[in-house]
């Protein structure tokens, strides 16, 4: 079992309590997005996940090796793709010809093969993602931990990308954590999604998610159900933070759900 969350709350030195109370197991191989509105603590579970971060109260145990991927690339703007794909092993002392050769095996696994020798400036949003992922998975981790990964992609780039990751996660059975603010990604690529309360962040809803693959999220109507049930909840929640933070204002403007939910950065 690589990841065991048990009653684990996060308060930061401010006095904000990020999560209350989060309990998961997530078994080897599984696919799990966590979902839930903007400031509800996902980045904050997934640190925690990541070692980059401790629980202020509970138990957190990640087993296995472990590959994180943020929102922004954030490479190394004087190394080639392939110097930063292996900057890791470099770190742990690995040799120049077995780290080449990992960081390129890495690199063909995310379709990067012919830019391992160029820099990032040279490379689009989705290379410099990809090779982000790449970097992720050079040391062969079994837990791939993703941060809203492709958020600040384009829709036909992410689809891309969606695709290669589910290649990589189905060929490899590496366990995937990925926070999302897509319903429809995470009904794409989960076998399971957490959806987490408004901030302090709680499990409001977990769901398996079965249906065959390749998906279709508009036409499988195990996926219509989910994604139904999801975005009420989802859209009560967005709608008791956009509440909290207009405060008043809030009250007289009866705003649409939708344009509460755009502003605080749900994608429902
Ligand atoms: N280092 C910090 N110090 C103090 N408060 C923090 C810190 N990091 C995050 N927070 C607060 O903790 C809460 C949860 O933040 P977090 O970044 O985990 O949310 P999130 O669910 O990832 O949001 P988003 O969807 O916008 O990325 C927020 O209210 C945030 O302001
Ligand atoms: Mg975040």
């Amino acid at each position: 079992m690589p990841i065991v969350v048990q009653n684990v709350g996060r308060v930061y030195p401010t006095g904000t309590v990020a999560i209350e109370n989060i309990s998961l197991t997530i078994n080897d191989g599984q696919f799990v997005s966590l979902i839930g509105p903007s400031g509800c603590g996902k980045s904050t579970l997934l640190s925690m996940m990541a070692g980059l971060d401790a629980p202020t109260s509970g138990n957190l145990a990640v087993s296995g090796r472990v590959g994180v991927v943020f929102q922004e690339p954030a490479l190394f703007a004087w190394r080639t793709v392939r110097d930063n794909v292996s900057f890791g092993l470099q770190m742990q002392g690995v040799g120049k010809e077995e780290r080449n050769a990992r960081a390129e095996a890495a690199l063909k696994m995310v379709h990067l093969s012919n830019f391992a020798r160029s820099y990032p400036h040279e490379l689009s949003g989705g290379m410099r993602q990809r090779t982000a992922i790449a970097r992720a998975l050079v040391t062969d981790p079994d837990v791939l931990l993703m941060d809203e990964p492709f958020g600040a992609l384009d829709a036909q780039t992410r689809s891309l990308l969606q695709s290669e990751l589910l290649r990589v996660w189905e060929q490899t059975g590496k366990t995937v954590v990925f926070v999302t603010h897509g319903l429809d990604e995470a009904l794409t690529l989960s076998t399971r999604i957490v959806l987490m309360s408004a901030r302090p962040g709680r499990v409001l809803a977990d769901l398996a998610i079965d249906a065959p693959r390749p998906r279709d999220t508009q036409t499988d109507p195990s996926l219509r159900a989910a994604y139904e049930t999801l975005r009420e909840l989802l859209t009560k929640e967005v709608e008791s933070v956009a509440r909290a933070e207009h405060d008043r204002d809030w009250e007289g403007m009866s705003k649409p759900v939708a344009t509460a939910a755009e502003q605080f950065g749900a994608d429902i």
